[in-house]
């Protein structure tokens, strides 16, 4: 059985590798699925070449939504980013908090923070800064985020109520979330699920949307929506490294669905006396 601690080092050394190729390469073998087609990357991520901030070197073509379009950022608000990569959502980010605003990317693989900091040097900018670290504890004080944005991140940690515990102790009283991330609807096929390729490549370390709703519920946050929801498809020539013929068949004709959902929580205005979150 592979322990938490080894699933994120093979997280960890998939996105270094990742990180060192440019888009074009990721396009072609992206997400780890298994050397997934130019198809899994359409179908998993967003086209952001038209938000402001836009940064080309900082798209790998990693995400699965487009947390930063629902998160209501505000001029002035301060920013963070969960699994930040090469710095995408962050630089469309700061882009909405202008100079008066700032915005802090997290991610525990050396390599994309060194991405990430040499994209924002390029561009000049001095208030977006990249610390490393682990989701499940931010290397971040209480209470200093207005907004959390993170982009197929979640499904990669496999203690996600660790994650969203986090999440609440550095927002702001009154502050929220917009998270993209990947979620099923029924069971994926046991050699999907177990393999080690299509828990990296955003797939198999997905749990139920049910589940994932009622952690954030659990975690003491309000005004739970679902922003935006599309259902992915894994295409054959990816499935066929993993299925026979009538596994296959199976899966495409049972009740298992794979959904990229952008969701949105706010942390209360006003908490439980001494819960120290006011
Ligand atoms: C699928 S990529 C998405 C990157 C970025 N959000 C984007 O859309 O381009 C996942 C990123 O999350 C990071 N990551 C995964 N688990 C993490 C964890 N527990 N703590 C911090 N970063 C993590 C990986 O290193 C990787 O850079």
């Amino acid at each position: 059985m592979t322990t938490e601690t080894q699933l994120k080092e093979i997280v960890k050394q998939k996105y270094s590798e990742i990180a060192l190729q440019d888009k074009e390469t990721n396009q072609s073998s992206c997400c780890g699925a298994g050397g997934c087609s130019t198809e899994v990357y359409n179908i998993m991520s967003d086209d952001y070449t038209n938000l402001k901030g836009y940064n080309s070197d900082a798209d790998l073509g990693l995400g699965c939504g487009l947390p930063t379009q629902f998160a209501k950022i505000r001029p002035g608000d301060t920013v963070i980013d969960l699994g930040s990569g090469a710095g995408n959502d962050c630089f469309i980010a700061v882009a909405e908090t202008g100079p008066t605003g700032k915005v802090i990317g997290i991610d525990f693989t050396p390599a994309m923070i060194d991405k990430a900091r040499t994209n924002a040097e390029k561009r000049g900018l001095n208030n977006v800064e990249f610390r490393q670290g682990d989701i499940e504890h931010m290397p971040v004080t209480a209470n200093t985020a207005d907004v959390v944005v993170s982009n197929c991140v979640l499904n990669l940690v496999p203690n996600k109520d660790g994650v969203f515990k986090d999440i609440f102790r550095v927002l702001k009283a009154g502050g929220h979330f917009s998270i993209s991330d990947v979620v099923l609807v029924g069971n994926l096929p046991d050699a999907l699920r177990k393999d080690a390729e299509m828990y990296a490549g955003c797939v198999s370390g997905a749990i139920q949307k049910e589940v994932y709703l009622e952690l954030i519920q659990q975690n003491g946050f309000e005004h739970i929506t679902v922003q935006k929801e599309k259902a992915i498809s894994i295409p054959d020539d990816i499935l066929k490294n993993y299925l026979n013929e009538q596994e296959l068949a199976d899966f495409k004709q049972g009740n298992t669905g794979i959904f990229s959902i952008t969701v949105f929580a706010q942390k209360p205005s006003c908490c439980a006396p001494g819960s120290g979150c006011c």
